[in-house]
């Protein structure tokens, strides 16, 4: 195992209600003036925004409005943001929705606070200061609520990028599993698999005998094919969803993926779709995963076979181990079929004949040297045959 420093100071207060403590847990944060910030209306529909504002109002705080954060969120509405704080005086923002809509509202957060351009963080700099940011989770996916973690895309170039700093984790994050009742089952779906992506990306890793980290993954792997399907039956589920929330933030602050190298090639090639497409981010994995494995799966044919034999219960074959770890790798693809998740390149509205152009943005765009890195250094030609073996 390496060594590792793991911060994670997120307060996450869980269950039925919650999003009601609002206000008190703003305060308690240290804000007075905040920018309540979602996405395209489904939080005006089911009357959380008018409910946290209520809660914010009742603790005598100002607040602000600013909605319209799109799924893949852009920069033209973080550059909004940023003024709209500086102009008001804002000291806190409050983030309701999914992965969006709180990556928006960590962009403004750090973007508000620093003299240059707020993508100078999404092309490499760390963030060492942003506002303080707090959310209420509508959509159990991108674990935003508890990472230090943001992803936009920049309109110019349409270059999707992240960025990163212990300053952007949420000061408190609400999860209330019953928010995520009105979801569509394609969203639900997406969550699921963007969930199950941030396992797989830790669990393949080159770093030797990290037990304690593998055996969590595989909890939370376990505990994902148990109850996505439970919750795509019957997306009333309380208690499923509840299993599915709490595993998608566990899945994603890092406790899984500390002290062992982690992959992120299959995030950086899905992320590429999800800008050129607009397609849902885990929509993108379901296909780009699969894919990816089988491509890299020689690099250490061990490590797969090792989670198809304990997460999807595949019998070891010790004369042929890359039998059992396909086997698994089609387990997985199978699995994604299941809860409604596209298969190939066509089902997600991507074209053979943009191939070129995705494989350019994802190797040289943004100032990238050519090559992706994680389990395994993906070139240009690599990065092709990954993408053709999608279609
Ligand atoms: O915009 P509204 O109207 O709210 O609709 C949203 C959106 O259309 C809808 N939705 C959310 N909660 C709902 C709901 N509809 C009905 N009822 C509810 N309770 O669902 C759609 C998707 O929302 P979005 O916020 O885009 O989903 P998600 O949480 O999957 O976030 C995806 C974004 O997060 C990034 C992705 O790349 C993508 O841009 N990621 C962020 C990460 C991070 N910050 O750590 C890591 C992830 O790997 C990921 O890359
Ligand atoms: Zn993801």
């Amino acid at each position: 195992m390496n060594n590792f420093t793991f911060y994670s100071p997120t307060c996450f207060v869980f269950g039925k209600d919650t999003e009601n403590q609002a206000g008190a847990l703003v305060k308690r944060f240290g804000g007075s003036r905040v920018l309540v910030h979602f996405g395209g209306g489904s939080a005006i529909r089911s009357g959380l925004i008018d409910r946290v504002e209520a809660s914010l109002k009742a603790e005598g705080l100002v607040s602000f409005r600013l909605g319209g954060v799109k799924p893949n969120p852009r920069s033209g509405l973080v550059y909004e943001g940023i003024e709209l704080c500086r102009k008001e005086n804002i000291d806190f923002i409050l983030a309701v929705g999914g992965g969006s809509s709180i990556d928006s509202a960590k962009a403004i957060a750090a973007g508000t606070v620093y003299d240059g351009d707020f993508w100078d963080f999404y092309s490499g700099k760390y963030i060492e200061e942003a506002l303080p940011v707090g959310t209420v989770l509508t959509i159990a996916a991108a674990g935003s609520e508890g990472s230090p973690d943001s992803v936009i895309t920049l309109e110019d170039g349409m270059f999707k990028r992240g960025a990163s700093g212990d300053a952007i984790r949420p000061k408190f994050s609400i999860l209330n599993p019953a928010l995520t009742q009105t979801l569509p089952p394609y969203q639900t779906a997406a969550g699921i698999t963007d969930i199950m992506a941030h396992l797989y990306e830790r669990y393949l890793t080159n770093t030797p005998e990290v037990e304690v980290t593998d055996r969590m993954i595989e909890a939370l792997l376990l505990t994902m094919i148990h109850e996505g399907p439970r919750v795509i039956e019957n997306p009333d589920n309380y208690d499923a969803r509840a299993n599915i929330m709490w595993a998608g933030m566990m899945a994603h602050n890092n406790s899984c993926g500390v002290g062992r190298s982690q992959d992120w090639n299959s995030h950086n090639i899905e992320h590429e779709l999800s800008a050129l497409y607009d397609c849902a981010h885990g929509a993108g994995l379901a296909v780009t995963l699969p894919a990816v494995f089988t491509y890299v799966m020689n690099h250490d044919v061990m490590r797969f076979a090792q989670v198809a034999v304990r997460v999807w219960g595949c019998q070891m074959d010790f004369a042929h181990p890359e039998v059992t770890a396909r086997e698994g790798i089609e387990k997985l693809r199978q699995f994604f079929i299941s809860i409604g998740m596209p298969r190939s390149f066509a089902e997600l509205g991507a074209k053979e004949e943009d191939i070129p152009t995705l494989v350019h943005s994802l190797c040289y765009g943004d100032g990238r040297p050519g090559t992706i890195s994680g389990f395994v250094t993906l070139n240009e030609e690599d990065c092709t045959n990954i993408y053709r073996l999608m279609l």
